[in-house]
């Protein structure tokens, strides 16, 4: 996720940004950029890469002393990693510039008509738009054109804005990603993240969605985007260190991570589907209608957690767009003799698009006339340079080694992906497309305001069962890869051993392994296959199995046959994966903290597995 650090007050600018910037590494990016203004004009200095190639670019200027100016790290999303798509990104005139973080959803068609109007654009970022709206409704008055542009503006931004002609002021504005101002004697700061500003101040003021604010030396005021209305807000005081800060107050960037699915999901989703009309937006898939409506099979290829979004995404596609999926382990597909012509689709999931295994893989594929669609979340990665076109998730870097919000939004990049292709292939009308759309918007909302009440469940869970050894999954449909998940989270961070079965297999052979000790964690909501796992639920009772369900709000009977239950709402069938994931991730890492376990550097695991 881009980082941006902005300051106007009485110390030298440049050192107060690259501080800033440093501190806000841990959030990942790919180039950066900073900006301040000298001599009636502004310099702009931007590189790829990391920080260290930023500090070179600026020797020749560290004589300096402007003491206003704004910086940034971008993560990618549209457009490469260049230099040229870099912020601070400038208007025509190269007076104005812009920092954003967040996505600018109607930027095609501002672009298209700025273009028209006459604008130059130098990048392929999203971004430059707003710096040309801006531009366009500039007169002498740069807060009332911020508003004016904003107004035309629809998606999620965190912006600040300098223009040579006011050099000691700054505006900022928000919707949708964070922004915090710090506020010291003669100085304002703004910044994505707290600990940008830790060093020189703890008084600070989080800006929240609609609100802009004008920050100068001699303080800062705080406005509706909207009407221009002064709005009243209080100053908090910091009390995090600078590691907490990092993390958002969280104890590790796992639980930051799974608190942040909310945003991930709708990240994801934004700007690709149109609530009531069924419209879903997919022009980067880079394959035609002639490539889709030929199709006689899928084959997803992915490892570890990325595997099992896909074996979800199988059950969406196979309903909805009828078209039959296979969902291979990477590291098997490669070696197997493959069915593969063009008229197969492969769908390589990965969260970092540098997987060796999964990259072999679509290799094979591309070589036998496959297509290739990829679901990454890291832009301009090996994975999406490989294929036709990539559905991208936007979960923002992930830290943590143990995958979380990345799953969920492979899962909401799956979901929008299953419906793209039933409506090109005409096998799911607009309004069921639109109750769809409908039901997947509900979800960040329905994720956010139960994430604390399971995380104090989990808690208790984690006191009771922490000390066991071994832990069985289950789950039947779309639970099932749930199951996979949950167990695959609990081994990697707690290194207790677990188990994910589908609940019907577990006579087969698991069943075996239940007595007194062996806690059963069984999926249970009230879908089509409810019957037949409280019959599971019920077997594992029968022969002493300690039995944790996840199951529906007020469901009495589940509840009565169950050690311990975690509420969870009656939703619509098809985003239960979704919502049952949450808790089983938390209870991992409860579980997985009582045990005293490096949470987020888990032994033996890499985030990037780039070796076979
Ligand atoms: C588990 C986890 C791994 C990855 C797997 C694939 O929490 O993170 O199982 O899912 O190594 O990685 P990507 O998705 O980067 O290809």
């Amino acid at each position: 996720m881009c980082g941006i650090v902005g300051y106007v007050g009485y110390r030298k600018i440049l050192s107060v940004l690259m501080d800033g910037l440093k501190r806000l590494e841990y959030r990942g990016y790919d180039s950066a950029g900073v900006t301040w203004p000298e001599h009636g004009s502004l310099v702009r200095v931007r590189t790829r890469g990391k920080l260290s190639r930023l500090e070179e670019a600026l020797e020749e200027h560290r004589g300096t002393d402007s003491t206003a100016g704004l910086g940034h790290t971008r993560w990618a999303t549209h457009g490469e990693p260049t230099q040229q798509n870099a912020h601070p990104h400038s208007d025509c005139t190269g007076e104005l510039v812009v920092v954003h973080n967040g996505i600018i959803e109607n930027y095609y068609s501002l672009r298209e008509q700025l273009t028209a109007e006459g604008h130059k654009f130098k990048s392929e970022t999203d971004t430059e738009v707003l710096a040309h709206l801006i531009e366009k409704y500039l007169q002498d008055d740069i807060e009332a054109a911020v508003r004016k542009a904003l107004a035309d503006a629809s998606g999620a931004y965190a912006i600040g804005v300098l223009w040579a002609r006011r050099p000691d002021v700054l505006v900022a504005a928000r919707k949708h990603s964070p922004l915090v101002l710090g506020i010291s004697e003669g100085e304002a700061f703004m910044a994505s993240d707290v600990p940008a500003l830790l060093p020189y101040t703890r008084d600070v003021i989080f800006l929240d969605d609609g609100e802009m604010a004008i920050l100068s030396g001699s303080g800062i005021n705080i406005r509706s985007v909207t009407t221009g209305d002064d709005i009243e807000k209080t100053v908090q005081q910091i009390s995090w260190d600078a590691s907490m800060a990092e993390k958002a107050g969280y104890k590790h960037f796992m639980l930051k991570e799974i608190y942040e699915q909310p945003d991930a999901i709708l990240n994801t989703f934004r700007g690709r589907v149109v609530p009531g009309t069924g419209e879903i937006r997919l022009p980067e898939i880079g394959i035609g209608r002639e490539v889709i409506s030929r199709l006689k099979r899928i084959v997803f290829l992915a490892c570890g957690t990325s595997w099992h979004a896909g074996l979800v995404g199988k059950y969406w596609i196979e309903k909805w767009a009828k078209i039959p999926v296979e969902v291979d382990l990477a590291s098997e597909f490669r070696y197997r003799d493959l069915l593969i012509d063009q008229d197969v689709l492969t769908i390589p999931i990965s969260q970092s698009g540098e997987t060796a295994d999964t990259l072999a893989g679509l290799r094979i594929a591309k070589e036998r006339g496959s297509s290739i669609v990829s679901i990454c979340n890291v832009l301009g990665s090996t994975i999406t340079r490989e294929s036709d076109g990539t559905v991208y998730t936007h979960a923002g870097p992930e830290i943590g080694v143990a995958s979380t919000k990345a799953f969920t939004s492979q899962l909401t990049a799956l979901f929008i992906l299953a419906l793209f292709l039933a409506k090109e292939r005409n096998a799911m009308t607009d309004e069921d497309a639109s109750e769809k759309i409908g039901t997947l918007i509900s979800l960040p909302g329905i994720i956010e305001k139960h994430l604390p009440e399971w995380h104090n469940q989990c808690r208790d869970l984690a006191d009771e069962f922490y000390t066991k050894s071994d832990f069985l999954y289950l789950g039947r449909h779309l639970q099932f890869p749930i199951a996979l998940e949950g167990a695959l989270k609990l081994k990697e961070i707690s290194y207790i051993h677990a188990e994910g079965y589908a609940a019907g297999e577990m006579k087969h052979g698991p069943i075996a392994l239940i007595d007194r000790n062996m806690p059963v964690v069984a999926i249970v909501p009230g879908d089509h296959v409810y019957e037949k796992m409280i019959s599971n639920v019920e077997e594992v009772k029968s022969r002493r199995g300690i039995v944790i369900t996840l199951g529906r709000e007020g469901d009495e009977e589940l509840k009565r046959i169950s050690n311990a239950m975690i509420a969870c709402p009656d939703a619509e069938a098809e985003i239960n994966p979704f919502i049952y994931t949450v808790p089983l991730q938390l209870m991992a890492y409860e579980i997985a903290l009582a045990r005293g376990c490096d949470v987020d550097q888990p032994r033996n695991l890499a985030k990037s597995v780039t070796v076979e």
